[in-house]
């Protein structure tokens, strides 16, 4: 008894230091959320036991002097996108105080597995992360919980388990959503009477994001493939039918090529490949380059802002890319973080003070166990003629020729 009051004490003078120190003040808000759910009520009574537990636990590191450790898993280094992630967020968290624990496991599941009983085994104070496949990490967290370390779920939720505290990612419906909507856009759907042919492309069946990404484009452009002003040539209309394991480039440039080949060979024309992600667009837009042998540039969409899919926004082989600003990402993940390592329970009133918008979802993001609370930043689109917002964000810089961007990070 005397030792959790200790502990507590310890952890109440820990989260006065932060809040002093400018970090994330979000303890004394919880009178505007009263007003929520039950649920939400019967959540904070649950997390009462549960956060003594983790203030004592934090006291302890405090009292050994040393500082808290964050093991970050991120799924691999050969998609462009997770090493910014990897690099963003492990700067922020040292800068911040923290020690990092940084793995990326080769988008192998079984890899990522040990990764995390690595970082378990290692005692780090805090888990985040950004699964390789969702659906197989249920032991590994359930071995997490059994030693009281909180689990983020970095950008992919975690599925088919209650260890899993909360989800930092972007609006991943509305991902897909801008996409089919640019779409409506550039061809008039309002107005035109088509028909218009497009072919989907998405992303990895064990990302939980990819159908979220595929259904919010195709629930766009539903209204117009019903009307029949948009055609699907190859019939592919499930997600099944167009997901591309591992979101693989290569996947998605001999998927292409085999639908131009069986579909467009005979001289119909594609308007638009509606791409999930720019790993994926970077494919299509090759096996278009290659195979089609219609006269115009079908639309391209995508996803990421990586650098080769800019270059082939300015060269007219892509078309836009819905930007998620991962650094802003990043900071969301360190706040949401930093109170859970002061062992607090962060909730809506956290919204106000973090560095980038973002809201509280408690409704979405049902893992099959529970609905993990959720901070959803927000995505926006980049065209040719907008890239100079991305130069506004720090994160990339014109070519010596203000031709082509070029990432200011180091790993890319
Ligand atoms: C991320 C996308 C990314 C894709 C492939 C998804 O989970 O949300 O930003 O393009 O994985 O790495």
């Amino acid at each position: 008894m005397a030792r959790k009051f200790i502990a507590m004490l310890s952890a109440f003078l820990m989260l006065g230091t932060m809040t002093a120190c400018g970090a994330v003040d979000s303890g004394t808000g919880n009178a505007g959320t009263d007003t929520n759910t039950n649920a939400n009520a019967d959540s904070k009574t649950d997390n009462s036991a549960k956060d003594d537990a983790a203030a004592e636990s934090k006291a302890d590191d405090t009292s050994s002097g040393g500082k808290q450790t964050v093991g970050i898993a991120m799924p691999t280094k050969s998609l462009e996108r997770w090493n910014r992630d990897g690099e963003y967020l492990k700067d922020q968290f040292e800068a911040a105080g923290y020690n990092v624990e940084l793995k990326y496991s080769d988008d192998d599941p079984n890899q990522q597995n040990n990764d995390i009983q690595g970082m378990i085994a290692d005692k780090v104070d805090l888990l985040l992360i950004a699964a390789v496949n969702g659906n197989t990490l249920s032991q590994t967290l359930s071995d997490a919980k059994d030693e009281g370390i909180e689990v983020i779920a970095y950008d992919r939720l975690i599925m088919n388990t209650d260890a899993v505290d909360y989800y930092v990612s972007f609006d991943n419906y509305t991902v897909g959503k801008l996409q089919g909507e640019y779409v409506k856009k550039e061809l008039g759907l309002d107005k035109n009477a088509g028909p218009f042919n497009i072919e989907f492309t998405a992303g990895d069946p064990a990302d939980n994001n990819a159908p979220y990404f595929f259904n919010g484009a195709y629930e766009t452009l539903k209204e117009f493939i019903d009307a029949g002003k948009l055609t699907i040539p190859s019939g592919k209309e499930k997600f099944e039918q167009v997901a591309t394991e591992g979101w693989s480039t290569d996947t998605a440039l001999e998927n292409m090529q085999n639908t131009l080949a069986s579909y467009y060979a005979d001289g119909t024309q594609l308007d638009v490949a509606l791409c999930s992600n720019d790993s994926t667009a970077l494919g299509v837009a090759q096996a278009i380059a290659s195979d089609y042998s219609g006269s115009n540039a079908p639309l391209v969409t995508g996803q990421d802002g990586d650098i080769a899919n800019l270059k082939n926004i300015v060269d007219g082989k892509q078309s836009m890319t819905v930007y998620k600003n991962v650094s802003d990402e990043a900071g969301v993940t360190l706040e949401v973080s930093k109170a859970v390592l002061s062992g607090q329970t962060p909730d809506a009133s956290l919204v106000s003070s973090l560095s980038a918008e973002a809201a509280y979802d408690t409704e979405s993001y049902n893992n099959g166990k529970k609905v993990v609370p959720s901070y959803l930043l927000v995505p926006y689109v980049i065209t040719k003629d907008n890239l100079d917002l991305l130069v506004d964000t720090g994160l990339y810089k014109w070519d010596s020729d203000h031709k082509y961007l070029e990432s200011t990070a180091s790993t890319t």
